[in-house]
């Protein structure tokens, strides 16, 4: 086993030695991570081939069939794929990561580790590190009618102008849960999951008047929705405690957003705001 471990060291070195002329270290180089396209096969096995990769180029499509959002890469702005990292489901409780390799230019800058950051809290949301203690007076039930007025009141507390018609269509939404938090007949919180259109989680809106009680409308809200294929929420960069679940779930941001107003901005509570409702379509 040695003697084959000591083997594959020399070839690797004297595949590389070539590339390491040309090799030109840009920390400055931005890429996202994302999962890898079937017809992106080719440009991986490009990658991998100098590392001493023994796979076929059929199990990257084989996996890919199988569990396509585990197969990860990054890629820079100009779309090179410089990196990649495939963790896929074998069973239900066991996943094996392979071709994990990146390009002899962007080593040690961390990409590494942030591919292993990232297919692993793919598969690792794990609400139970969650709290779910709530301030003294404070319940947290699921969406009813009844609860309609209350809610109505504060999100126009919150946001500022009257969206009825598109807070009473989120709570009812067929694919997703709704709960609310209430305080002496008051709402105090509000959180909903969505089943998004790549199946995943999405939360929002999330609005809370305490950080305690965003927390567990967020473990909550995970635990509702088992079928969901992962997790995804947009969270405001201000808000630190809304930042500091999603750290404690280990979600790595995936991209930052910017708005831009035309002629004058929002003035809202964003400390109250722990996740949009929906970024795509509304303010808040
Ligand atoms: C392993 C690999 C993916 C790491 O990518 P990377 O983007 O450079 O990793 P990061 O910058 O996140 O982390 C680098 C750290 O990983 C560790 N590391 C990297 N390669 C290592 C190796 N061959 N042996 C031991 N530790 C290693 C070191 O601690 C290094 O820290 P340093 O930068 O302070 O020296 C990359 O070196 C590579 O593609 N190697 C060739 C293919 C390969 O061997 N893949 C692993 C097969 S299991």
């Amino acid at each position: 086993m040695l003697r084959i471990m000591k083997q594959n060291a020399r070839l690797c070195s004297n595949f590389t030695r070539g590339m390491k002329e040309n090799a030109k270290k840009d920390p400055n180089t931005t890429f996202r991570i994302r999962p890898m396209r079937i017809e992106e096969i080719p440009q991986v096995v490009e990658l991998v081939r100098p590392h001493h990769f023994h796979f076929p180029a059929s199990a990257l499509k084989f996996w890919h069939l199988q569990d396509r959002d585990g197969m990860r890469i990054a890629v820079t702005d100009s779309g090179q794929i410089i990196g990649s990292l495939c963790t896929v489901k074998n069973t239900e409780n066991l996943y094996s990561t392979g071709s994990f390799c990146v390009h002899e230019n962007y080593r040690h800058l961390d990409l590494g580790r942030k591919l292993i950051k990232e297919t692993l809290s793919h598969y690792q949301v794990n609400p139970s590190i969650l709290s779910d203690e709530l301030p003294s007076g404070v319940a947290i039930l699921p969406f009813q009618n009844s609860l309609l007025p209350a809610i109505l009141e504060y999100d126009y507390s919150l946001i500022g102008y009257e969206r009825r018609l598109v807070i009473e269509a989120s709570c009812k939404e067929e694919n997703g849960k709704t709960l609310v938090a209430m305080k002496d007949g008051k709402c105090v919180g509000l959180g909903s999951i969505k089943l998004n259109i790549n199946e995943q989680g999405r939360i929002g809106p999330l609005y809370a008047d305490y950080p305690s009680v965003a927390e567990a409308l967020v473990k909550w809200l995970i635990t509702a929705m088992p079928e969901a294929k992962g997790f995804a929420i947009v969270t405001i960069n201000t808000n630190m405690f809304a930042n500091m679940i999603l750290d404690k779930l280990s979600i790595p941001v995936y991209k930052p957003l910017y708005r831009l107003y035309t002629k004058e901005g929002l003035h809202v509570d964003t400390e109250k705001v722990f996740a949009h409702l929906d970024v795509d379509f509304n303010s808040f």
